[in-house]
């Protein structure tokens, strides 16, 4: 089991919805809290609430685009509390409409926050955790729009299918790496670095390792994404008729989702907890999952995934 008591956690996204979530359900673990978003008016309010629940928080005003603001995030976290143990990749925005109607600035803001900011939480935050050797894990939150490909909203799909592919391969990496590390360490004989020390699941002494959270549906403020899109990503023209209709359903889609982001908070501790990988908040989806790699495996042309079955269009 993952310990929480006591260790330390990074959350990116922190100042609303599921970042906020697990920022509380941490510091109801009795986690030590480093919380970073790109909101600092949203952040400082959340930090303030945690602190007077009495948790031990800091906030880190955080574009999780910009490579050199994640590698300060990570400095903050160390110079506060010397380590940290769980970071949660979590951050995102979308925009929707027709592929071919969406802009280079769509583009460049959804796939900066969405790929490049979890890319770079894992470039920075990875070595640190491995160079502890102690127990660590990191969450990515993808999304089932990463395991779907739904119509009208490309970018979003393209970007959290990039998230979920990233995630697998960093499991494959951290396990093929620690299981070297830990083949060298019994060549020269260090004791302390031993297959299995630390009693986890996966491979013998994979100290680090990371989970792939792929929620559906769920109300937060994810459908008013656009309130972070920096002014230099805005566009100098107004939505398309596709564009207008994709954030209306989305409106809808998030308004009906039947889990709170404290429920997914907690089936994503729980999961962690177990070291379990995949992390699915909504089994409903699976089946449409399912049809999809029929889909590929049968050479079919793609089902269309709302089409399907009624959670399905829960599927965010
Ligand atoms: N809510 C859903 O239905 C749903 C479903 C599947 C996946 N997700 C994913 O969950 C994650 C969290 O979203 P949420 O639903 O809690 O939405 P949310 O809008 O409530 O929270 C997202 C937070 O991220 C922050 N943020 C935006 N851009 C940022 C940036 N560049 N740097 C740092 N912080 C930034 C926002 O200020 C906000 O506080 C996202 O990755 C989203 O794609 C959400």
């Amino acid at each position: 089991m993952f310990e929480f008591t006591g260790k330390v956690a990074v959350i990116t996204g922190a100042a609303s919805g599921f970042g906020r979530a697990f920022a509380e359900k941490g510091a109801a673990l009795g986690m030590k809290l480093v919380l970073a978003d790109v909101n600092p008016e949203a952040l400082a309010q959340t930090v303030d609430a945690l602190r007077a629940g009495g948790a031990e928080a800091i906030g880190v005003p955080t574009d999780v685009a910009s490579a050199t603001q994640v590698e300060a995030l990570a400095q903050a976290a160390l110079t506060a509390f010397g380590k940290v143990h769980l970071l949660f990749n979590n951050a995102g925005v979308g925009s929707g409409g027709f592929l071919w109607e969406s802009s280079v600035n769509d583009w460049a803001w959804v796939f900066g926050v969405n790929v490049m900011g979890v890319a770079h939480g894992v470039r920075v935050f990875t070595p640190i955790m491995l160079a502890q050797n102690e127990p660590a894990h990191i969450v990515n939150t993808a999304s089932v729009a990463g395991l779907l490909s739904p119509p009208a909203m490309g970018i979003y799909n393209a970007s959290k299918h990039a998230v979920v592919s990233l995630t697998e391969t960093l499991y494959h990496d951290l396990q093929l790496a620690q299981a070297a590390q830990v083949a060298q360490a019994a060549e020269v004989g260090q004791p302390g670095r031993r297959a299995g020390a630390d009693g986890l699941a996966g491979a013998p002494g994979a100290l680090v390792s990371c989970s792939l959270l792929c929620p559906a549906f769920v109300p937060t403020g994810i459908a008013n994404a656009e309130r972070a899109r920096p002014a230099t990503l805005r566009n100098d023209s107004g939505p398309t008729r596709s564009q207008i209709a994709a954030g209306k359903q989305l409106q809808r889609a998030v308004q009906s989702g039947k889990l709170s982001a404290a429920d997914v908070a907690d089936i994503t501790f729980e999961a962690i907890a177990a070291r379990r990988f995949y992390i699915i908040t909504h089994p409903g989806i699976m089946a449409t999952v399912e049809l999809r790699h029929e889909d590929i495996e049968h050479l079919r042309n793609p089902t269309d995934p709302m089409s399907l079955k009624p959670e399905v269009k829960n599927a965010g």
